[in-house]
């Protein structure tokens, strides 16, 4: 087998990376757009009732609430909220043999995704970056120094993630999933970023804080700032969360 560098999920992941010269030069990709549902019309259709009871106390809102937040109050987040949304995100739930489970499911329970946090705004905790240590849960300070803006700036410039309470950036240790899975292993590291982001976003509305996903970034950047080579580890996902301007709604519940 290849080693990392030579696998075609390393390689595809490097092809995809944004940086701040290529991304002047970009053009829209040549390939034909399709219609975004996908419909039968020759089958016979089921109308579905919305009248479930499962989980409605707990879950239901907070699915039906959940939105891609780009505003946020100038309250901090409590340290006790931050550390639920941790513990939600990647916290550490059970214990088989040597496998200890999280709260987000991993493909060979193997866990590559690191959870590293950008501090603005966190009663209690300086500001700066932190290493999230699921073992022990416990934060790691990487540096004292307020990171919001130029994580902002190394994510496209989006400016509304620099008021964000607290930005969650997610990278993969590729080997601890590709030395068993190889190429296919790279897909797995991404499918299990998405299952983090998720819960986290969940973790965040039961809160009464709002985030949004971030998948647009200078891959490069990110990766400098958590002093991160971008090939044995590399930024995959991110997140902002903070506090919500209830009139902020962009879109209307259905
Ligand atoms: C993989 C991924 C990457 C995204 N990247 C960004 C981003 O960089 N900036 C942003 O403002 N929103 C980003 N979003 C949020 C989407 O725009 C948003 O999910 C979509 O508009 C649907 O809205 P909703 O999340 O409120 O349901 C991203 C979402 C996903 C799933």
């Amino acid at each position: 087998m290849p080693d990392l560098k030579g696998t075609k999920g390393f390689q595809y992941l490097e092809g995809s990376r944004f940086d701040r010269i290529s991304i002047e030069k970009r053009q829209r990709p040549a390939i034909a757009p399709v219609e975004p549902f996908k419909h039968y019309p020759r089958a016979g259709k089921i109308p579905l009732p919305r009248t479930w009871n499962i989980a409605q106390e707990n879950l239901t809102p907070l699915l039906q609430h959940r939105r891609s937040l780009r505003k946020y109050n100038s309250e901090p987040i409590s340290l006790e909220h931050l550390a639920f949304l941790l513990w939600a995100s990647q916290g550490i739930t059970g214990q088989a043999g040597k496998y200890l489970f999280r709260t987000a499911p991993s493909a060979g329970a193997l866990y590559p995704v690191e959870t590293y946090i950008s501090v603005h705004s966190i009663e209690g905790l300086t500001a700066g970056l932190y290493h999230f240590d699921a073992e022990h849960f416990a934060l790691d300070r990487l540096t004292e120094q307020d990171a919001a803006e130029a994580v902002a700036q190394a994510c496209l410039d989006q400016k509304f993630m620099a008021q964000a309470a607290v930005v969650f950036l997610w990278t993969g240790i590729f080997r601890r999933a590709m030395s068993k899975y190889g190429d296919r292993g790279m897909r797995y590291i991404l499918l299990d970023a998405g299952h983090i982001c998720q819960n986290l976003l969940l973790a965040a509305e039961a809160v009464g804080c709002g985030g949004c996903p971030i998948g647009a970034f200078y891959d490069n950047e990110l990766n400098n700032l958590l002093q991160i080579g971008g090939e044995e580890e590399s930024i995959l996902y991110a997140a902002s969360v903070g506090g919500k301007i209830l009139s902020g709604a962009d879109a209307l519940p259905l």
